[in-house]
This record gives C-alpha cells, structure tokens and sequence, in this order.
C-alpha cells in the first residue's frame, strides 16, 4: 500500500533534490535581475486563482502522460510580474488534485511543482533578456520575446519529465522524449501568442473596466478547446481497445483458438523481457502479439473455420492475413510503430527464407516478428487445430528445438527454451485458460510467474505437465 510519506529509490530522489536545489538557485539569480517592474497584490491574488484552476483542466496524452492549461497561465504570468514572481506563485500555488493522498505522494508533488517552477524561471529570465534589449521596436521584442519563453518552458518541461521517466523505467531518453513530447512543440507554439494575448487583455481592459472580465472569457474558450483535445485522446485510445476486442473475437469464434493472443502475448511478454527490451518496448511489443493476427479479420469464416483440408485458393487466402492485416489497420497506420507493423506483416516468415508473404530469411526478418512467430507457433501447436492434436509442453518445446535455425531464430530459441524450463503461467495452455477466464480483463492483468501463490489455480488440475519444476 502507498503511503505519502513513500520514499522513491534512491536515484529519483536524488534526482528531485537535485532539481529543487537548482530551482533555488534560479530563483535567487531572478532576484538579481535589475530593471523589474512592480506589481499588486490584487493582481497576484486573481493569477492565483487562475493557476489553481489551470492546474487542474488537464488533458490526457498516450503513455500516461498530460498537459494542462497551466502552460498559458504560467507565460501569462511571465509577461505580466516580474521574473521571479511567475514561478514562485507557479511553485507555491500548483495544487494537483490529488495532493495529500497516498496517491500522490510528497516527492510526486515536489517534482511537479519544482519542474514547473523551473520551467517557468527559465521562461521568465529568457523574456526578462529579450525584453531588455535596447533600441529594438517594442512589438518585435514582445513577439520574439513570447516565442523564445516558449520555447524555453517547452524544452525545460519535457526534458525535466521525460528524465525522470527514463529514471523510472530505463527506456531511453530520446525515445520517451520522442513519444511523448516531441509532438507537443506545436502546441506550445500556437498556445504562446495565447498567452501574450491573455497578459495584454489583463493589461489594457477591454471591458467594464477590468481586464479580468477579458482573461475569464478566454480561460472559457481555452477550456473548450481542451475538451476538443481530451476527446481526440480518447478517440484513439478507443481505437487500440477496438482493435484488441476485434482479435479477442476472433480468437472466440473457434474454441481450438480460445485466448489464442493473449497466450501469445504472454510468451512474447516474457521473450521481450528475457531479451532485455525496456519497459515502453515490452508494452509494445506485448501489444503487437494481441493484434499479429488482425488480418484475419478479412478472411471468410468458411475458410478460416473449416475443418480438414483447404484447397490451394483457401490457403492463399488464409496466407494473406499479414498482408490484409496492414490494409485493415491502414487508417490508423500513423499511430503504429514501424515495429509493430513488421510483426503483422513479417509474423509469418521463417529463419531460412522459406515463409510468407515476402519470404525474407535470418536478420532481414525484424527481430519482434521473430520473437512473435516463435510464440505464435508454440501457441498453435499445443493448441491443437480441428485436423491435428495438441501436442504436449514438451512435445512443442522439442519441435521448437527442432526448427532452430530452419523456421526459427535461433537466439531466440534458445531464450525460449530457458524461460520454459522456468515453468511460467503460459508453459501449459489448459492451466493458462483456467487462470485467465475472463478476456476482457485479460489484458489489465499482469503476467504472474509461478514464485506467486497458486491459489488461482485450480485444485482439480489433471494435466500438469511432467517437466522439470
Ligand atoms: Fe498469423
């Protein structure tokens, strides 16, 4: 259980402390900055209010992540105060609505505050220099001004966040920055004039004689248009889940392939892991294992469910479920990594070039559908089909050693090999269907190995596999 008092390990902390030292030390060179202009204690109080309701109009990004309003606010604030001002009220006034619960303990909220804080500084001290520069057309200064605080909050945010990720989960820097930030420079770009144009309201008022009134409107229509955003998110997101449903459907329709993706991505799962991938190519490449098989969608029932033997036509039409599964996933190919779609279309090549549908062989075949197509295969074999028997854990394991080399990489043949001998949850299908009953829920799960207690296991097991445990 979480607590708020929970001490985060040791290179995070350090980390935080490390930021907040240097939020420190920014705060008193803002001090220093000669030329400030003064402010009231009025205006002050009415930007607090706008920070705690900014810091809590948020919209949700991919990969847990979010952005809030708070970005204008705070540049807002830049123009308006003098520079240390902005990012003392941005760090003393930023509420999340979690704070005080185990949720959100102190050093999440420490290293909120101190990264937006910083952020703000820097936007601050950058506006301050711009500002200052003499014999330069005011209007130019205030535009190049903006745009350069902008791009200093935006650089000194994402980075701040985006290591303490990388502390976190060990995925490289540059790819988390990549994922998560380097598509928002756009928006923190259109939000800057906002943001001038928000101080300027409040500066010269438009209406009934206080510039509140015009700042209030705009927060308004900020806040719609944030409402346009978190749906786009959820738009997407809705899209991943359609497409996981529609191969868990797909795998019901037959009882031979009941779970079949999910058992998939269990082995895959712990191949990813074994192989050393970091946390965000696990995930991914785990999600990549639940849709491989997306194409077959598109392929008639009366092919794919026939029992016996297919005609030379039916084959051909069930070997194009790799190419028919990028062609179903076409209008959201932008929102699939390369990676991902190698394994749709590369899952079923094999190591000596002899597979389909282009019939590359060794390392020309990308490593994740090589890893998947040995998941895949094992899935399939202990499965059992309408036509053949399901073979036994071992059984499949020898074939698998067997097509080393010929249908397999043979690295990860090896892999795979040690992880079976570890007798994890997917080594026996039977024990893996009682454990997962429920597909829906299946992907929310972890993956438990057999160190943890068996009580989910039932007690009337009869095919316990003999290997070694
Ligand atoms: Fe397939």
């Amino acid at each position: 259980m979480q607590s708020w008092f929970a001490i985060p390990p040791g290179k995070i902390l350090a980390y935080i402390l490390g930021l907040t030292l240097g939020l420190v030390g920014l705060q008193l060179t803002l001090l220093q900055l000669p030329g400030q202009k003064d402010f009231y204690y009025i205006d002050a109080a009415f930007w607090i209010a706008l920070i705690l309701i900014a810091k809590n109009t948020f919209v949700k990004l991919p990969f847990n992540a979010s952005i809030s309003h708070g970005f204008v606010v705070a540049l807002a604030a830049v123009v308006i105060f003098p520079a240390w001002l902005a990012p003392l009220l941005i760090f003393v006034f930023s509420f999340d609505r979690a704070f005080g619960t185990p949720a959100y303990p102190w050093y999440k909220d420490l290293f909120n505050r101190t990264q937006t804080s910083i952020s703000t500084g820097f936007a601050a001290l950058i506006w301050w220099f711009i500002q200052n520069q003499a014999g330069v057309n005011p209007y130019i200064l205030e535009v190049v001004g903006i745009l350069a605080a902008s791009v200093a909050y935006f650089l000194v945010n994402t980075s701040s966040v985006t290591y303490v990720i990388h502390l976190a989960s060990g995925a490289s820097f540059r790819k988390i920055w990549y994922e998560n930030s380097s598509w928002l420079w756009v928006s923190y770009l259109v939000q800057a004039p906002v943001a001038l144009l928000l101080a300027k309201a409040y500066q010269v008022p438009l209406i009934w004689g206080w510039g509140g009134f015009t700042v209030l409107f705009m927060m308004l229509l900020l806040y719609f248009s944030r409402y346009y955003w978190d749906e786009k998110v959820k738009l997407e997101e809705s899209f991943d889940t359609t497409i996981e449903v529609l191969v868990s459907a797909l795998d019901a329709k037959d009882p031979f392939t009941r779970l079949h993706s999910e058992r998939v991505a269990a082995i895959t799962n712990s191949i990813a892991q074994k192989m050393g991938l970091d946390e965000q190519d696990v995930k991914r490449i785990t999600y990549a294992a639940r849709i491989h098989d997306i194409g077959k969608v598109a392929i008639p029932d009366s092919v794919l469910l026939k029992p016996g033997k297919l005609s030379a036509e039916e084959f051909a039409l069930i070997r194009s479920h790799p190419t028919k599964g990028l062609e179903v996933l076409s209008p959201m190919r932008h929102r699939l990594s390369k990676d991902v779609q190698g394994v749709i279309l590369h899952h079923h090549e094999r190591w000596d070039g002899t597979g389909y549908p282009l019939g590359v062989r060794g390392d020309e075949i990308p490593t994740w559908a090589r890893v998947i197509s040995l998941a895949d295969a094992y899935e399939a074999m202990t499965a059992g089909r309408a036509y053949s028997l399901a073979k036994s854990p071992e059984e499949a394991l020898n074939e698998i050693i067997m097509f080393a080399g010929r249908q397999f990489d043979p690295q990860v043949v090896r892999l795979f090999e040690e992880l079976w001998l570890e007798d994890l949850i997917w080594r026996d299908r039977e024990e893996f269907l009682r454990r997962y009953t429920s597909p829906v829920q299946l992907s929310e799960l972890p993956l438990p190995s057999r160190s943890e207690p068996a009580s989910a296991i039932s007690a009337t097991s009869s095919s316990s596999p003999p290997g070694p445990s």
